[in-house]
């Protein structure tokens, strides 16, 4: 008999909670935001924006936040602790480049370490005075003001890379072009859309237009994160009990890779589409157990899943086969190098997994998997290694699981009801 599927409501899209309190600063009169992601990360946004002089409420799931235009950001006081939020960094970038002030971004350990040359070249070739203190990384001091109109190839597909970029240019009224080597994910372009700027978009190459006057209101209610139902839904393809589904996830075509890629391995995932909201599609992602084979993703694919490559590799544990991820070397700057991560700690709990330089490759296998992980603060790696260690015969023991607050604070709960709920159910 097929089992009734549990139900797991996921929180908020922590790329469009980033970009629903940016946009709400940058507009000129009223915004609505409800189920922003309350998340360390995008408390990090909220509170640099608060630096800036605009009145962000403390988040809830329906806030309100009455702005006067970007004209209207004061010089911050303080240094802006962007925390461990890359997203916050960046973008902000592009928003203070274009603002006649100076401001110091700094954050936390792993912030620090992370690459803002990315952006630094593009913002000073359109005019802005950038100083990094230490090599590539924060802190970072902005000179900014009058920008003027670029066209830039990206050598990285980055939408973090790209949206500062974008920012700078709708703050400083200027016409911005730029190309990625493949497509990254599309909410600055949609948001903007949305709010009265001229955007075109070609294959890789966005462009908009001079903006003159501010940007609209929004009014958005955050679909939940495609990312944060990965974990999920990978648990219910490997938990030989009931179906999990997730409702009202963020169906954009530039972010559900991940769920291709299980279907690819023989998984049984459905995903029914419902309504659009914010402007993006949404609906129910739904997997069920499923006898999985190894897979290989690279280069084409990566973009659309990089923040589940990590869980991809902890699925390929418990799939027949070698799966290979490769083209995939930006993990080696994210929240920590999650090539060396992810292949350091599947060892560390007895899964064979090699390193490449830009990727790795993982064994399947049917062994119990038992150790602890060393998460480096990473809350990608404590999930991912968080299902595998919720799979009966794993014991997996994670260094610091409430680093998970930095994009699913209520993560270990949610796992705890998927699969309490689906033991009770099966004992019943
Ligand atoms: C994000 C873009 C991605 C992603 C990050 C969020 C965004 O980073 O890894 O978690 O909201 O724009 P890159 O653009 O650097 O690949």
């Amino acid at each position: 008999m097929t089992r009734a599927p549990i139900e797991i409501r996921v929180p908020g899209d922590k790329s469009l909670s980033h970009r629903a309190l940016i946009f709400a600063a940058l507009a000129s009169g009223r915004s609505r935001i409800r189920d922003v992601l309350l998340s360390a990360d995008v408390h990090s946004t909220a509170g640099v924006l608060r630096a800036l002089g605009v009145s962000v409420p403390a988040l809830g799931g329906d806030i309100v936040i009455d702005a006067r235009g970007a004209r209207a950001l004061l010089a911050p006081h303080i240094d802006l602790d962007c925390g461990n939020s890359g997203t916050t960094t960046r973008l902000m970038a592009g928003v203070a480049a274009a603002c006649a002030f100076q401001s110091r971004f700094v954050g936390d350990a792993s912030l620090s370490k992370r690459p803002m040359r990315r952006v630094v070249r593009p913002l000073t070739a359109m005019g802005a005075r950038i100083e990094l203190e230490s090599g590539d990384g924060l802190p970072m001091v902005i000179h900014g003001g009058a920008l003027q109109s670029i066209r830039w190839t990206s050598e990285t597909a980055s939408a973090q890379i790209k949206s500062a970029i974008l920012l700078a240019g709708v703050v400083a009224g200027v016409e911005v072009e730029v190309t990625e080597p493949s497509r990254s994910r599309d909410h600055t372009e949609r948001m903007l859309r949305a709010l009265g700027a001229h955007v075109e978009i070609d294959g890789t190459r966005v462009r908009v237009a001079a903006m003159t006057g501010a940007l609209s209101p929004l009014d958005i209610r955050v679909p939940a994160d495609p990312s944060s139902a990965a974990f999920l839904i990978a648990l219910a393809v490997m938990l030989p009990s009931a179906p999990i589904s997730v409702p009202n996830v963020c169906l954009n075509p530039t972010r559900i890779g991940f769920f291709d890629a299980l279907r690819q391995m023989g998984a049984d995932v459905r995903i029914d589409e419902g309504a659009e909201q914010g402007g993006e599609p949404t609906g129910t992602i739904r997997g069920a157990h499923s006898e999985l084979a190894a897979v290989s993703v690279g280069e084409a694919q990566v973009p659309s899943m990089i923040d589940e490559l990590p869980l991809l590799a902890c699925v390929g544990t418990r799939a027949r086969g070698t799966t290979v991820i490769g083209g995939a070397e930006e993990l080696r700057v994210k929240e920590s190098d999650r090539i060396a991560t992810v292949v350091s700690n599947l060892r560390a709990i007895g899964a064979t997994a090699d390193e490449r330089p830009d990727g790795l490759t993982v064994e399947g296998s049917q062994g119990a998997l038992r150790g602890r992980v060393i998460t480096h603060g990473d809350h990608r790696i404590a999930m991912a290694f968080g299902i595998l260690g919720a799979l009966p015969g794993n014991e997996i023991e994670i260094d610091d699981p409430a680093c998970v607050a930095v994009s699913y604070p209520g993560f270990w709960d949610d796992l705890a009801r998927a699969t309490g709920a689906s033991s009770t159910r099966a004992l019943t």
